[in-house]
């Protein structure tokens, strides 16, 4: 439900009420801001990163009802009602990873880490397709997140790798033989 006392300038507050990593949270927000602040700022979810802020670097990404979204790009009054999943809510245990995270170590997928998060919740969204991609597919799925540091085959690595994980285990049974690759080479 939302509650509005703004102006016709935008400059109101609303009651929204986001489902954020599974849980309910209700908060009164200025109309003005946006997803990702909300998150930050508001919720402490530091993982959503900042670079741009106009929806190019892609470092903001989060998942809203299970698809990724530019969240410096959405007004956090446009989540009301929404789930919301970032990456802190990947493993019930802090002290675990997850076996995408798991894969991002494995396959040094990650230097400076600032996009890492929102590659991760990318690969998460791609491995819930249950397709089965060549690396060049991975390349195209994961192109709208910039990373300045990994030049791109160590992370297109962790998300082959994290997809064999949970598609078929972590033996691999059930699972034929992988995509074949292409030759593109690494950075596009
Ligand atoms: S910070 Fe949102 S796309 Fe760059
Ligand atoms: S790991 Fe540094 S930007 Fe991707």
């Amino acid at each position: 439900m939302t509650t509005s006392t703004g102006s016709k300038y935008g400059t109101g507050q609303r009651t929204v009420t986001v489902r954020v990593n599974g849980r309910d949270v209700t908060r009164e927000v200025s109309t003005r801001t946006t997803l990702a602040d909300f998150l930050r700022d508001e919720l402490d979810l530091v993982s959503v990163h900042l670079g741009c802020e106009h929806g190019v670097c892609g470092c903001c990404t989060i998942l809203l009802d299970g698809h990724s979204v530019r969240s410096c790009l959405m007004l956090a009054v446009q989540a009301d009602g929404h789930a919301v999943e970032t990456v802190e809510s990947l493993s019930g245990n802090p002290a675990e990873l997850h076996p995408i995270q798991e894969s991002f170590a494995e396959e040094q997928g990650l230097q400076c880490g600032f996009c890492t998060p929102a590659m991760v919740l990318r690969t998460k969204e791609i491995i819930e397709t249950g397709r089965e991609l060549t690396d060049a597919e991975v390349r195209h799925e994961i192109s709208g997140i910039l990373c300045r540091c990994t030049g791109y085959q160590n992370i297109v690595n962790a998300v082959q790798s994290a997809s064999a994980k949970l598609r078929c285990g972590a033996a691999g049974a059930g699972c034929g033989t992988a995509a074949t690759d292409d030759s593109t080479g690494g950075r596009h």
